[in-house]
């Protein structure tokens, strides 16, 4: 050929295909630019002689992990008040180490949803533009939320007259909202659908944003192409965003029969964070969270882990959402275990934060498999994560567009 990109090999002793859902023995997978051309058992693979070869042993390769709810922009040391104190430019700041740090936990594309500022579409053409180091984001800029709901700001009095940015009302109001998002950068629309845990005065089983409003909102983002996730702890929210046609349901943590009837009806994913109660339960009160929020979480947190079983039991379609940001970026991958303890086979917990999650994001022919033709997103972890899924919590190798990010292999 006439390219002068050395082809780039990893050998591995394992290879994760999470489209058939098997394991491959004696793996090899040939890279070329930012994109890989083949991939399988060794013996099936051919790759020229002067490729760089790395050869990685005892360990598994798998796709990059995609985690579908993140918030580069927060810091999970401060929360409640503390979080009142820090400037737009400075949460940028903060999202610049936040996004290092996910990219190196394995975490090759995340969707974040939810950001002040649009500070979330900076760091991804940063990212981009290649002038600092990050994951692929698919972002939301601000969330949309009605007055004094959980994406509105209420911890201040009246006289503050604090609004967020993607507080809107009434069906045209948020049609505007949409607009406005996908004018200024956003690839994925983000809203809130009832109240929640760390929002103050808001009631988690109850429903924000009417059906009319939700159908207008999905309405209007779909027609611009973009899919939608939407926040909804509480039953009644979860069942009207569904029937609204959202793409992605996020916590779902009080969920019913009938929603899990709806979602698998409408092909809803869910995204449920089981693993962030661990960390608002005992460091939460420290981080600034506020006491009414951690009253919430020891009733929602449990539930939530009992109707992940049971959505996954159904045969939901799940994707992998930690809200990283709640609890520290670079931790993601805690939540796999939660998810095999509360139900799935380790095979289907990598599914969720791989295939499932590029399927989501309409990104399936280019992301989420280690297959010819797609994106050079891999990661590898030594030993096996079928016999121990823990091992996703530390990555030894991240590879982000056929370039070699990290390597404790070689
Ligand atoms: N951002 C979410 C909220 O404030 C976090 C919920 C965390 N709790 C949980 N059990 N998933 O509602």
């Amino acid at each position: 050929t006439l390219s002068f990109a050395q082809t780039l090999v990893l050998k591995a002793d394992r290879l994760i295909d999470v489209e058939n859902g098997k394991l491959i023995s004696n793996a090899v997978v040939v890279i070329e630019d930012d994109t890989i051309v083949a991939a399988g058992e060794a013996r099936k693979v051919t790759f020229s002689k002067d490729s760089k070869i790395i050869e990685l042993g005892d360990y598994t390769l798998l796709p990059g992990l995609m985690d579908m709810h993140v918030h580069l922009t927060s810091d999970a040391t401060k929360h409640g008040y503390k979080r009142l104190a820090d400037s737009l430019p400075r949460v940028t700041l903060t999202g610049v180490k936040h996004a290092e740090a996910t990219l190196m936990a394995g975490f090759t594309t995340v969707r974040n949803v939810g950001a002040p500022g649009f500070a979330d579409v900076a760091l991804r053409d940063a990212i981009n533009d290649g002038d600092i180091t990050g994951p692929r984001m698919f972002v939301a800029g601000p969330s949309l939320g009605v007055t004094g709901g959980h994406c509105d700001n209420n911890l201040l009095p009246y006289e503050y007259h604090t609004v967020s940015e993607g507080v809107a009302d009434g069906p045209w109001a948020v049609r505007e909202k949409v607009r406005r998002n996908i004018k200024y950068g956003a690839t994925v629309i983000k809203f809130c659908g009832t109240g929640g845990v760390l929002s103050k005065g808001t009631k988690v089983g109850v429903q924000q944003y009417t059906f009319e409003e939700m159908q207008a909102l999905v309405d209007e983002a779909h027609m611009r192409g973009l899919t939608v996730a939407t926040h909804a702890h509480g039953t009644d929210g979860i069942k009207t965003a569904i029937k609204a046609g959202v793409d992605s349901v996020e916590h779902v943590s009080l969920l019913d029969d009938e929603a899990i009837k709806l979602a698998l009806k409408h092909g809803t994913y869910f995204s449920m964070d089981i693993y962030v109660t661990e960390y608002i339960l005992s460091e939460g009160a420290k981080a600034g969270i506020l006491e009414e929020s951690l009253a919430k979480e020891r009733i929602v947190g449990q539930r939530q882990r009992d109707n992940f079983a049971k959505a996954v039991k159904a045969g939901v379609k799940m994707v992998f959402g930690s809200d990283a940001g709640v609890y520290p970026h670079g931790d993601n991958g805690k939540q796999f275990a939660r998810m095999v303890k509360f139900g799935m086979t380790p095979m289907q917990a990598i599914q969720a934060s791989t295939i499932n999650a590029a399927t989501l994001l309409k990104q399936q022919e280019v992301l989420g498999s280690v297959s010819e033709g797609k994106k050079a997103d891999i990661v590898g972890v030594k030993g096996n994560p079928l016999d121990d899924i823990s091992l996703l919590e530390n990555i030894g190798l991240v590879v982000k567009d056929g370039q070699v990010v990290k390597s404790l292999a070689m």
